[in-house]
């Protein structure tokens, strides 16, 4: 797809038809997040694919927003491998761990998957259900799937703000 297509069309999906994306589709969405941008280029993220009946039913414990997705990727990133910015107050582990994120939603769109960006979830909860190091901290969830047929993007999707409220020129 064109990029600009890809950036406009995607949309927050909240119903999938209970279909499994391939495993060249999942693939390609990987390797959209493994070519993402990261602060000193530490690539401090990782990512865990659910696919199991076994690993849904965990991320189903913790978010009522998985809405039939039959894959589901955690993105999670090392705490101990982040850039510590200039100031010492800050870090690029967030950041780091939202670009790639990112790169997984557009990719997946790219491909003719549709997603959904989840947060409303509790992090320790999944990260003990899962097992994950102590060391790695979950960022969020993205759903990846079908829409459902009848399903599309909410009436928000299309209300942004104009330019003109979040940009200034100085
Ligand atoms: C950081 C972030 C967290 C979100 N968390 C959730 C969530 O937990 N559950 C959900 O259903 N949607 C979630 N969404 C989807 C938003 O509700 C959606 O992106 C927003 O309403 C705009 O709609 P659109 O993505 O279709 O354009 C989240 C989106 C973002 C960017």
């Amino acid at each position: 797809m064109e990029f600009t297509e890809v950036i406009r069309d995607r949309y927050s999906c909240k119903k999938y038809d209970g279909k499994q994306i391939t495993k060249e589709q999942l693939e390609a969405i990987l390797e959209a997040g493994r070519v993402a941008p990261t602060a000193k280029n530490l690539q401090e993220q990782h990512i865990y694919v659910v696919q199991s009946e076994e690993g849904l039913a965990k991320i189903d414990k913790v978010t009522p927003c998985r809405y039939g997705a039959q894959t589901v990727l955690v993105v999670a990133f090392d705490r101990e491998n982040v850039f510590t910015y200039p100031g010492g107050n800050r870090d690029s582990g967030i950041e780091d761990a939202a670009i790639v994120a990112t790169h997984l939603m557009l990719g997946a769109k790219n491909v003719g998957v549709d997603s959904c960006w989840l947060n409303n979830f509790n992090p320790d909860i999944l990260k003990a259900d899962l097992g994950l190091p102590e060391n790695e901290e979950i960022l969020m969830l993205l759903d990846l799937g079908y829409a459902a047929e009848g399903s599309g993007p909410l009436p928000n999707h299309g209300k942004r703000k104009e330019l003109a409220e979040t940009v200034s020129y100085i």
